[in-house]
C-alpha cells in the first residue's frame, strides 16, 4: 500500500509483529458499512461516477458475503482488516477500488469501525444485563418473603428477605446499563472525514456519512477524533464494574451453596464434580466469573496504560486497543448469559435460610429501638442491649429467653415481642427497607421497568 517510498519489503517478523487482521477481522461488517457510506459521499462530491460507486458497493457486498461464509483469505502482509478489504476490492473491480481511499485514512477509518462495533456490542450487552436482571427478579419474586440473615463483615447482622437480597443485584446491574447508555452517547459520534489527523483538502459531506451510519453527530476536532480512545476506556471501565457486580454475586452464591451456609442449591447443569472426590458439587461457574473479573480489570488497565504517554495524534500503540476490547466483550457476554441461566435454575433452601435468620441476636438492634421508643437515648439503649447480649452469650441463654427485666428496669413486659421475625420485617417500611410489602412493590416496579 505504501510501496512508492520504500525499496525493501517489510521484514517477515515485522509483519508478524504488527499485523492485526488475525483479530480485527471481526470489524469487517463495520468497515464495509463505513466504506460504502464514504463512497456515497465521494459520489455526491463528483469524485466517483455512478458506475464506479455501484461497482464499489457491490464489490464490497460480495466481499462481505465471502467473509460471512468463511471464504475470504486474510493476509497478514496486508496488516489489518481495512487493507485486506481494500486490496481485495481493487483486485475484484479494478481502478475504481483505488479511488475509495480518497479523503480517508486508516486512522479515521479504524476509529469509525471501532465506534460502530462498540455501539452494536453496547446494545447486545445491555440486553444480556437485562436478561440477568430478569432472572434475578424472577427469583426475587419466588422468594420475596423468605427470610434470610443479612450480613456485615460476613457476621450475621439483621434479617432481610431473599427477595430483598437479590434485588440489590438488580439495582447494581441497572446502574451498569445506565453507564453503558451514557457511554453510548460518546461512542455514537462519527470521526470519518478527520483523515490521518488534519482532515483533507477534499471535503466530503461528513454529516451525510454520519447519517448513513446512524451516528448522532460528527466529531469536531480532527486531531482528537483520530487519537481518542476514551470511548473504549469508558466501556472497559463500565465492563469492569459489571464484572465487580457479577463477582460479588458469585461470592454470595459460593457462600450460599457451601454446607456451612446451605442457603441455596445450584442445578447439576450449572455445577461441576470432582475427578477425585465423588461427593463434590462445585460452584465453578461462580468461581470462573469471579476469576474472569480479573481479566476485565486487566483489559481496562492495559488500555489506560497504552494511552497515557502518547503524543497527539495517532501512534501505532493505539492498535493495542482492540484485543482488550474484544476480550472484555467476549468475556462479559458469556458470563452474563451463563449467570442468567444459573440463577434461573437456582433453588433457595428456605428452611435453612429461615433457621439462620431465626437467631434472636439478629434482632438485638430492634431491641435497642424498642428501648428508644421507651424514651432511652440510643447510645444508652445500645449499651443496655450489649450487656444483655453479653449475659446471653455467657449464660448460653438465647437472647429471647433471657429475663430482660432483670437486666434493666427499662425493659417492659412487651420487650419480648421484639423477637418475632414477621413483625420485625413488617416494621421496616421506609423506602428501600426490606418489609415484605416493600419488596413486593419493588418487584412490581422492576417488572414494569424490565417488561
Ligand atoms: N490497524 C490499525 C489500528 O488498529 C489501523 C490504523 C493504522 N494506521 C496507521 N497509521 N498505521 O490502529
Amino acid at each position: 500500500m505504501w510501496k512508492g517510498r520504500f525499496s525493501q519489503a517489510t521484514a517477515d517478523l515485522v509483519q508478524q509483529y504488527g499485523e492485526s487482521v488475525s483479530y480485527d477481522w471481526r470489524l469487517y461488517k463495520h468497515d464495509i458499512a463505513g466504506s460504502i457510506a464514504h463512497a456515497r459521499a465521494q459520489l455526491k462530491a463528483g469524485l466517483l461516477t455512478d458506475e464506479e460507486f455501484s461497482s464499489i458497493e457491490s464489490g464490497l457486498r460480495e466481499i462481505e458475503k465471502d467473509i460471512d461464509a468463511g471464504k475470504f483469505e486474510f493476509s497478514i502482509e496486508l496488516e489489518d482488516i481495512h487493507m485486506n478489504i481494500e486490496a481485495e476490492l481493487t483486485k475484484r473491480i479494478g481502478a475504481a477500488g483505488g479511488k475509495l481511499h480518497t479523503a480517508r485514512s486508516r486512522n479515521d477509518q479504524v476509529a469509525t469501525d471501532t465506534r460502530l462495533y462498540c455501539r452494536e456490542e453496547i446494545d447486545t450487552i445491555s440486553k444480556l444485563i437485562e436478561d440477568l436482571q430478569k432472572a434475578l427478579l424472577g427469583k426475587a419474586e419466588e422468594y420475596a418473603d423468605s427470610v434470610i440473615p443479612g450480613y456485615t463483615h460476613l457476621q450475621r447482622g439483621q434479617p432481610v428477605t431473599v427477595g430483598h437480597h437479590l434485588l440489590a443485584y438488580v439495582e447494581m446491574l441497572s446502574r451498569d446499563t445506565g453507564r453503558l447508555a451514557d457511554a453510548r452517547k460518546r461512542v455514537n459520534v462519527s470521526p470519518l472525514g478527520s483523515g490521518a489527523l488534519a482532515g483533507s483538502t477534499i471535503n466530503l459531506d461528513r454529516q451525510q456519512i454520519a447519517d448513513e451510519l446512524g451516528f448522532d453527530r460528527v466529531t469536531t476536532n480532527s486531531m482528537d477524533a483520530i487519537s481518542d480512545r476514551d470511548y473504549i476506556i469508558e466501556l472497559l471501565s463500565a465492563f469492569a464494574l459489571v464484572g465487580t457486580h457479577l463477582s460479588r454475586l458469585s461470592e454470595d452464591l459460593i457462600l450460599w451453596c457451601s454446607s456451612e451456609f446451605g442457603f441455596a442449591t445450584l442445578s447439576d447443569a450449572h455445577t461441576t464434580g470432582s475427578s477425585l472426590m465423588p461427593q463434590k458439587k462445585n460452584p465453578d461457574v461462580c468461581e470462573i466469573t469471579r476469576g474472569k473479573t480479573g481479566r476485565l480489570y486487566g483489559n481496562l488497565v492495559s488500555l489506560l496504560t497504552a494511552a497515557k504517554g502518547l503524543p497527539l495524534t495517532y501512534n501505532r500503540d493505539l492498535q493495542e486497543d482492540k484485543e482488550p476490547l474484544f476480550d472484555s466483550i467476549d468475556t462479559l457476554k458469556i458470563a452474563l448469559a451463563v449467570n442468567a441461566e444459573m440463577i434461573t435454575d437456582m433453588v433457595v433452601n428456605v428452611d435453612h435460610c429461615r433457621a439462620a435468620a431465626s437467631d434472636p441476636l439478629l434482632l438485638a438492634t430492634d431491641l435497642a429501638d424498642y428501648l428508644v421508643k421507651e424514651g432511652v437515648p440510643f447510645r444508652s439503649a445500645h449499651e443496655l442491649v450489649g450487656q444483655a447480649v453479653a449475659v446471653s452469650v455467657e449464660t448460653k441463654t438465647p437472647l429471647d429467653q433471657l429475663d430482660l427485666t432483670k437486666v434493666s428496669e427499662h425493659y417492659g413486659a412487651t420487650a419480648k415481642d421484639v423477637f418475632n421475625l414477621e413483625t420485625a420485617l413488617k416494621a421496616r417500611t421506609n423506602p428501600g427497607a426490606p418489609s415484605i410489602e416493600n419488596v413486593r412493590s419493588e418487584i412490581a416496579r422492576w417488572n414494569s421497568i424490565l417488561g
